[in-house]
């Protein structure tokens, strides 16, 4: 069947075509209708069904004879070790680390914070909650103590499960400390925490609060899978929005392993036994879905890299990963083969691995630029395929279905809709937009099973983020256009969220850090393009009157301030000061308009503004650091 009978069967019978979906994993009691559309505008799938997610990634592959096919690979560059777990072991595991944290009362539907490197054991905690039906948060190792605190406080775990440490080149990230920071400010407190201990740096433990990976495992009864209703959360994923205050994007246990299982084999072409590596972070939605339960929920072997596209130790690094494991399919966000193109051009490194086991490089988590989509096509000799989907959907929204079809690719576009997805291009008024006119992009309701049913103890936001501005549609925030063929082009987020190296990141959340500062009157954080990360922060301030501080000290406290509260990963680097912002007669900021200014592209006063030749002191304040002149040299 082609990619377009399959998006007609789903068209013509959405419910029927998910039912069929839902044969692909084991039911405990088998749904016995797909959608629940009761509360509608909100929506649940496979609700009356019971399931268990982790039986479903592990226990049924030892069942159907793969217990000593190798699950997971740790590879690690940054501490120079490589090591195997095979689904038997995975099974005994996560079984005995769900038992000990029964035995410490952790039950269905409590939350557990888990904070993480790049190691198996954050794949072996996320499934031993599954496996009690417990909700998991994951939190990004490269946050700051505060962002975890708001995390902890809006989630209300039982127990957070940490490691000492995490290792980044050049430097130890200190996990615990950081853990005790946030505990120290946040207003929850949960019962225990669990901390595994790596060698590179043994943390302290809290007596009375804080017990060890192993030990608190010693003598436990392992537990068995807990049946939950297919529409039970699995797991919280916090994701950037508008404002400091992250959405807890919910992520359902039934509706997620169906659509997971059906992605794998007919967007990325694998199937039990395949090696499939997904070269992003836990931490990241990328994390949870595909190095986490797809490949597990397939019975494929799932590669955990803890290390850089370059550095780690060079530009080589991937396609070493590629010919030792025997990967078939790599899915990495564009930024990291720019990196690597930056380091080596030429492609040299390529040649000196047997990269004959890839089959197709997956690209996500920002737009993919057609030069890095062809230096790699031409590099690796594999199609070479863009994908959009966001932390809310779980999987890809638009792709091209390489299990079903390879279908021509079109350079700048992540292809056409998959199944489940009838996506529209609006105006501000909701009407569909001719072919080739940007608009709002939107998704006829209901999403599909796996998608988010909501956010965490916020339904009104969820409404008024997503629901309300394009009635009986989800508004994806993402901007773009659709060709004569229905492929789909992502070109801008229509609200205060940047891109930075495939990291989501609200600059919402920065101008509330910079607003702290006790000298800073007013600020305004926008995206500069980056030949690198795709975008860059950079802050603007205006000063409080009669301040008569050195400009310079306060940008240089401003950026260790974003740092310290939101973490490095906000890799906010670049401010100024300037005597005005940009505004609109009725005191909108025109943000827009100093992207463009900052860019280097043509831009023209909107009729709205207030006073045009504050744009010339922007250029000024910018032209000061480096913008857009020096900048459009350095690349
Ligand atoms: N824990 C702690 N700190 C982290 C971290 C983590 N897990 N991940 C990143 N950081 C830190 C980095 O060390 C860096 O700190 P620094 O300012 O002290 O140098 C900072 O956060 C910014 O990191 P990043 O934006 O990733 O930049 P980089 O210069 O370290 O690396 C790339 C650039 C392109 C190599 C890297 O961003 C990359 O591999 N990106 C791929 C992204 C990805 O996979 N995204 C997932 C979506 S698919
Ligand atoms: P995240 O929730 O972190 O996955 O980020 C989702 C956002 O990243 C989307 O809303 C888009 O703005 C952007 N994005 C992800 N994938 C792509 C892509 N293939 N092309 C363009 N933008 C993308």
């Amino acid at each position: 069947m082609s990619y377009s009978d399959i998006y007609a069967a789903w068209q013509g019978d959405p419910e029927g075509f998910w039912m069929e979906q839902a044969s692909a994993i084991d039911w405990i009691k088998p749904p016995t209708k797909a959608l629940f559309d009761e509360k509608a505008p909100l929506y649940e799938w496979f609700a009356d069904g019971e399931c268990n997610t982790c039986w479903n990634a592990v226990d049924r592959h030892v069942e159907a004879g793969r217990g000593d096919q190798v699950a997971i690979i740790h590879d690690s560059p940054v501490t120079h070790s490589k090591h195997e777990i095979t689904y038997a072991e995975l099974q005994s595991r996560v079984a005995s680390l769900a038992g000990a944290l029964r035995a410490k009362g952790v039950e269905k539907g409590d939350r557990v914070v888990i904070y993480m490197p790049m190691i198996p054991e954050a794949l072996e905690a996320m499934l031993a909650c599954a496996r009690l039906g417990a909700v998991h948060s994951v939190v990004f190792g490269g946050f700051a103590a505060n962002e975890l605190a708001v995390r902890i406080d809006d989630a209300k775990p039982k127990a957070i499960i940490a490691a000492s440490c995490g290792i980044e080149p050049g430097r130890v990230v200190h996990y615990k400390p950081l853990l005790d920071g946030a505990l120290a400010v946040a207003k929850h407190q949960p019962e225990f925490c669990v901390i595994f201990q790596r060698e590179q740096e043994v943390a302290h433990l809290e007596e009375g609060r804080d017990v060890a990976w192993h030990s608190f495992q010693y003598g436990v009864e392992p537990a068995d899978c807990v049946p939950v209703k297919g529409s039970d959360p699995l797991y919280i994923l916090y994701t950037s929005g508008t404002t400091g205050q992250p959405k807890g994007v919910i992520r359902p246990n039934g509706g997620h392993m169906v659509a997971l299982s059906w992605t794998m084999k007919n967007i990325y072409d694998v199937e039990a036994g395949d090696v499939y590596w997904a070269a992003s972070d836990v931490g990241w939605v990328v994390g949870h879905s595909y190095i986490c339960y797809a490949p597990l929920l397939t019975g494929c072997t799932t590669i955990v890299f803890e290390g850089k596209p370059v550095g780690t130790p060079d530009a080589g690094t991937f396609w070493r990963v590629i010919e030792e494991h025997g990967v078939k399919i790599l899915f990495t966000a564009p930024t990291a083969l720019r990196a690597i193109k930056r380091d080596d051009p030429k492609g040299e490194h390529v040649g000196k691995y047997d990269l004959s086991s890839l089959k197709a490089l997956f690209l996500a988590g920002e737009r993919a630029d057609p030069d890095t989509i062809e230096w790699s096509q031409k590099l690796l000799n594999v199609p070479v395929i863009d994908h959009w989907w966001q932390t809310e959907t779980g999987y890809a929204i638009a792709a091209n279905p390489l299990g079903i079809e390879e279908m021509p690719v079109k350079l700048g576009s992540p292809s056409v809709p998959m199944p489940g997805y009838e996506v529209h291009i609006l105006d501000e008024g909701g009407h569909e937009v001719p072919n080739g006119t940007l608009g709002a992009i939107a998704i006829k309701l209901p999403l599909p099973p796996g998608t988010l049913p909501g956010l965490w103890n916020a339904e009104e936001r969820f409404k008024k983020s997503y629901l309300t501005h394009f009635p009986g549609y989800y508004e994806t925030g993402d901007a773009g256009m659709k060709d004569e063929d229905g492929y789909l082009y992502i070109m801008a987020r229509t609200d205060d969220v940047i891109n930075v190296a495939g990291h989501r990141l609200s600059t919402g959340g920065m101008e509330e850090v910079l607003a702290a500062h006790p000298d800073v009157a007013e600020c305004a954080v926008i995206g500069v393009a980056d030949k690198l990360k795709g975008q860059m922060p950079m802050g603007f301030l205006c000063l409080n009157k009669g301040t008569d501080r050195d400009p310079d000290e306060i940008v240089k406290e401003v950026v260790k301030m974003v740092r310290d509260k939101i973490g490095p990963v906000a890799a906010f680097k670049l401010a100024c000061v300037v005597d005005r912002l940009p505004k609109t007669r009725s005191g909108k900021i025109l943000r827009g308009t100093m992207v463009k200014i900052a860019d280097g592209e043509e831009f023209k006063a909107p009729a709205t503004i207030d006073d045009p030749a504050i744009l010339d002191e922007i250029k000024g304040a910018l032209s000061q650091i480096g913008y857009p002149a020096a900048k459009a040299e350095a690349s």
